[in-house]
């Protein structure tokens, strides 16, 4: 299921949002870095077009002057962000890496990267792709690079695509219930709900969404599937609200069904796999000696991953012995922020 699909998009070609982007090949960008490597490649400009979103990205990016400060960013490093999303940290990065610095942004999901090419500046010198984090060496391989210097993990959804509702991702959303990053990619969460037994469903909601009530809910996602399926992510919230007797919701409430959404997308996303086989593999074998990786998380069992990868002495000096959290201050602007742990290490061997 990791497939390298997307296409390359230079944003020397973007010229604003709502307009068209070309899809690029550029198959040997040198690690040493002329920009013109880069520029030649762009005169064989083939492909397809990408009609931009005319969207304005909503996500606020966490713990930035942290993430900054971590990777200890210079001019000429090369750098990839593979959650790059709206582009928050990226542009934060690119404007420290000066001429010869490189970045490259990756994400499953092609509505983020188009908000990310419009959000950053126009320059050969960054890179976007469609495709997991896990693929990061093949990446690079296609790009004619051995390694980077410093990767970027900023894991889980954007704010962004919780706004979008063609997707289900909002409680009030009437598109289909899907939660998915890359729709090409694996089964929808309706899919999921039509198809899954009482222990999967209980399962994903115990471990992916820390739910207390899962057996309970789970049993109720069984039933409506086989009377009353559920369609969309507003069927969805209307259901488990429902099912636990919840009528009405105080000011600042959680809706009872976050963590129901929680569990679905990261069934749908197979998100903890991707997590486990980016962190304990790809971050290393992408990374120059002596490069450092960042990982904020968001949840305690990719914490936990990336925790006991950075433990390992012979892969990884680790420069947080405690996670990296938000100030108050952040946390009381950018609410997202308050589960956000930052963890850094530095490749070692
Ligand atoms: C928290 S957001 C990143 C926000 C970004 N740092 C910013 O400042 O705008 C996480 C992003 O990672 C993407 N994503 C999730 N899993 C991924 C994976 N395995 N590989 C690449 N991107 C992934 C999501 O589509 C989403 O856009």
């Amino acid at each position: 299921m990791f497939s390298t699909s997307g296409d390359f998009v230079s944003l020397k070609q973007s010229i604003g949002a709502n307009l068209i982007f070309p899809h690029f090949d550029f198959p040997n960008i040198s690690s040493s870095g002329p920009v013109g490597a880069m520029g030649r490649k762009l005169e064989s400009i083939s492909c397809k077009a990408w009609r931009m979103s005319d969207r304005v990205a909503v996500h606020v990016p966490v713990l930035l002057r942290e993430v900054i400060q971590g990777l200890e960013l210079q001019p000429g490093l090369r750098v990839v962000d593979g959650t790059v999303g709206a582009g928050g940290h990226s542009r934060a990065i690119a404007s420290r890496l000066g001429d010869s610095g490189l970045l490259i942004g990756l994400d499953r999901d092609p509505m983020m990267l188009s908000l990310a090419a419009t959000a950053l500046p126009v320059s050969d010198r960054i890179v976007l792709k469609q495709a997991s984090y896990v693929e990061l060496p093949t990446v690079l391989a296609s790009l004619g690079l051995k390694d980077v210097d410093r990767v970027l993990l900023d894991l889980g959804l954007s704010s962004d695509q919780l706004a979008d509702s063609s997707r289900g991702f909002g409680f009030t959303s009437e598109g289909p219930l899907d939660l998915r990053f890359d729709t090409n990619q694996g089964k929808s969460a309706a899919e999921l709900l039509a198809t899954a037994t009482v222990d999967e469903l209980e399962y994903w909601l115990k471990e992916f969404g820390e739910e207390s009530e899962s057996h309970r809910i789970a049993r109720y996602l069984a039933g409506r599937a086989k009377s009353n399926p559920i369609v969309t992510g507003m069927d969805l919230a209307n259901g488990i609200a429902d099912c636990l007797g919840i009528k009405r919701r105080e000011p600042g409430d959680k809706h009872p069904a976050t963590r129901v959404f929680q569990a679905l997308r990261i069934a749908a996303n197979e998100e903890l796999e991707h997590v486990k086989r980016g962190v304990e593999s790809s971050l290393y074998a992408s990374l120059s000696p002596g490069g450092l990786a960042a990982v904020i998380s968001f949840h305690s069992l990719e914490d936990r991953i990336v925790k006991q990868e950075f433990r390992k002495s012979d892969k990884w000096e680790s420069l947080t012995a405690k996670p990296v959290v938000a100030s108050h201050q952040e946390q009381r602007v950018n609410p997202r922020s308050r589960s956000a742990k930052l963890r850094v290490a530095r490749k070692v061997g």
